[in-house]
């Protein structure tokens, strides 16, 4: 099974990164729940020696998101925290990162309580304006990491001209790419040095498996992640390996169906009267509509709105009935969620004022279910 160069997004999605299986021709890739591997004779092995350094169930997932992400390297993790704490053990004490402001609060914590006792110093600013990350960026700054879109308020970062600048400026830009998804965004393309996802999101795109993946485009990254990945040992296991590899073969349809349902969501949602604010990039209203349309392809299954009150938004998360409370995202169901006090709580109240995170604010993951049954559900929640 040879992939052409050239191949397209669900050809790749579907093959890149595996054959079949050696031993039997079976078409899946085995989950190979093995911690050693035997010998051949001393100093002669297949290429695998222990599971923690080398899986094959691993590896096909590490070169398939390679693959799907225009990257040359993938390294899989026990979850996307994980995946981003690997990307931080390229940094040293003294070193500086510029971070999107509205940073997942996961990353946040894991910079500000645990990587600043090394005395690596973050700047949270608001990306979407390219003249603030300027006036962050020091001598000192080694990494940008972006987030684009963030949650919830779906503030996008312009890749490209984000990229020029980290390149004039000999800094690693880093994208969280987890909200978007390869489908509708391609960071590398757009000369980002490392994209991660959280793959408990929509790679996996099941909600059944925690993992993280990293991929990374220069050899000198690249050798770092595979000596980091070995050393702390933070790895994806061989199920949840098999887990997400099932579930980026879908992810072509899937994340089709996911921005005709947001898009779908999003349009109901102007037109109700309950509804005081629609936050979605696919609407013509969003600030940043342009740039959503030149950087994504499709604008996501992820929509914010703003009900007015508390109370409001409250009623709205209990009479849902098809739509799951519940946090994450990136599932075939679809879920709706209250950050303000579920994902974001943790969130100081004026840094959430300071994004514009509302306590009225509503969260839905649109899920790949037919868009007039969620319109339904959410028509008699608000009514
Ligand atoms: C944008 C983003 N990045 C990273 C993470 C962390 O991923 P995980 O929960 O798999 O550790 C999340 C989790 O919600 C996320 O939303």
């Amino acid at each position: 099974m040879k992939l052409r160069a050239g191949s397209h997004f669900s050809t790749i999605c579907i093959h890149a990164g595996q054959e079949p299986d050696p031993t039997t021709g079976a078409i899946i890739t085995p989950i190979y729940q093995t911690s050693t591997y035997v010998q051949d004779e001393l100093g002669r092995h297949k290429g695998y020696e222990y599971a923690r350094t080398q899986n094959p169930t691993r590896a096909a997932l590490e070169a398939n998101v390679a693959a799907i992400e225009s990257g040359k390297a993938g390294f899989a993790f026990a979850s996307g925290m994980a995946a981003i704490g690997a990307i931080a053990t390229m940094l040293t004490s003294g070193d500086h990162v510029v971070v999107t402001d509205n940073t997942y609060g996961g990353t946040f914590r894991l910079f500000d309580k645990v990587l600043t006792r090394y005395q690596i110093d973050f700047s949270y600013v608001d990306t979407s304006r390219l003249e603030l990350i300027e006036q962050a960026l020091r001598p000192a700054t080694k990494m940008l990491f972006v987030e684009t879109p963030t949650n919830p308020v779906l503030r996008l970062t312009d890749l490209a001209r984000t990229a020029e600048l980290a390149r004039a400026r000999n800094v690693r830009l880093v994208v969280d790419n987890t909200f978007a998804s390869p489908y509708v965004q391609r960071p590398l393309e757009l000369g980002a040095d490392m994209v991660v996802h959280s793959t408990t999101k929509y790679l996996n795109g099941h909600s059944d498996s925690i993992g993280g993946i990293v991929v990374a485009t220069r050899d000198d990254d690249i050798e770092w992640l595979r000596f980091i990945q070995n050393a702390e040992g933070a790895i994806l296991s061989p199920m949840d390996s098999w887990l997400v590899l099932r579930g980026t073969k879908t992810l072509s349809v899937r994340m089709a169906q996911h921005n005709l349902n947001g898009q779908a969501i999003a349009e109901f949602l102007a037109t109700h009267p309950k509804v005081q604010k629609v936050i979605y990039p696919g609407l013509p209203d969003h600030p940043q509509h342009d740039l959503a349309r030149r950087q994504m392809n499709g604008f996501g299954g992820m929509v914010s709105f703003d009900v007015g009150s508390f109370e409001g938004a409250r009623r709205v998360c209990n009479r849902v009935q098809l739509m799951a409370l519940a946090e994450s995202l990136g599932g075939v169901e679809t879920l709706i969620s209250h950050p303000a006090s579920m994902t974001h709580a943790s969130v100081p109240p004026e840094r959430r004022a300071e994004i514009g995170l509302t306590e009225s604010m509503v969260r839905i993951s649109a899920g790949i279910e037919d868009p007039d049954d969620l319109i339904a559900d959410l028509r008699q929640a608000l009514d």
